[in-house]
């Protein structure tokens, strides 16, 4: 079973992909991240774990998800972190990961696909957007072969800079950038609600039909990429930007 985690649609367009090749289903956590859920997931088939990278590691709310859940059937786990760049020393994280939840390593895959992170950098036209989705599907179907062939995965060594990014940089990263304060909702906001339907972490309400955010934000990008009239910014940091959003995966034929 593949089981996946997005913001943006990435991760959702590479798990849809590898379920389709691989005759599984993809299952999106959304509901049970954002309820809270603490569910029991059955397989025969090996897992498959398919989820942004954030700060050189898997969302932290996916951790979270993932230790909260039961995973009963197959042992064999397999990670696939979409990215814009680079993954670090996310794979040991990973294999220490796997020992919590019982699971047997199989490897971690990192797919480059489009940045999302308008709150940071700087995101592509959809023209850029869809010619690195074009070069991402010859490398996820590498990544498929070697799934369907029971084969371990094996990503390059992350080499001390790596290292630095998973386990130094990330910890500082959640304390000291990840906060829903700097975004608010322009005149433009026309109070549709899809950022408050959006938020996996059930952060945003409306009051006075205008969008607010808690405290709880993992910077997924969702409300600001999704918004259907570019109403939502990240303080001065998203102005100008344009939005990335991944459309579904349709195979082809
Ligand atoms: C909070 C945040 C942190 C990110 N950190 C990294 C990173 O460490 N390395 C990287 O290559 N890309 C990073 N990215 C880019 C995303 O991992 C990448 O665009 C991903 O495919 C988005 O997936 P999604 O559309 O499924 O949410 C980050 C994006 C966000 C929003």
């Amino acid at each position: 079973m593949v089981i996946y985690f997005t913001g943006t649609g990435n991760s959702r367009w590479a798990a849809q992909y590898l379920a389709e090749e691989l005759g599984q289903e993809a299952l999106d956590c959304f509901e049970a991240v954002r309820g809270g859920r603490r569910d029991t997931y059955q397989s025969q088939e090996p897992w498959i774990f398919v989820c942004p990278t954030y700060a050189w590691r898997i969302p932290r709310v996916f951790e979270e998800f993932l230790l909260a859940s039961r995973f009963q059937g197959n042992r064999k786990a397999y990670f696939l972190l979409t990215c814009g760049g680079s993954i670090g020393d996310a794979p040991t994280h990973l294999e220490k990961l796997c020992r919590k939840l019982g699971l047997e390593y199989m490897g971690t895959a990192d797919l480059v696909m489009p940045e999302n992170y308008v709150a940071m950098f700087q995101v592509p036209e959809p023209e850029e957007a869809e010619k690195i989705r074009c070069q991402a599907l010859s490398v996820l179907g590498k990544q498929k072969e070697a799934i369907a062939a029971g084969q371990r995965l094996r990503p390059a060594q992350p080499g001390l800079k790596g290292r630095l990014q998973t386990w130094v940089v990330n910890p500082l990263f959640y304390l000291l950038c990840v906060r829903a304060k700097p975004f608010l909702a322009t005149e433009d906001c026309v109070g549709c609600g899809v950022c408050v339907q959006k938020c996996p972490m059930n952060n945003v309400r409306l009051k006075n039909g205008r969008p607010v955010w808690g405290d709880s934000c993992t910077h997924c990008m969702a409300c600001i990429s999704y918004c259907p009239v570019e109403a939502v910014e990240y303080g001065a940091a998203s102005r100008g930007k344009p939005r990335y959003r991944c459309p579904e995966y349709r195979a082809k034929g």
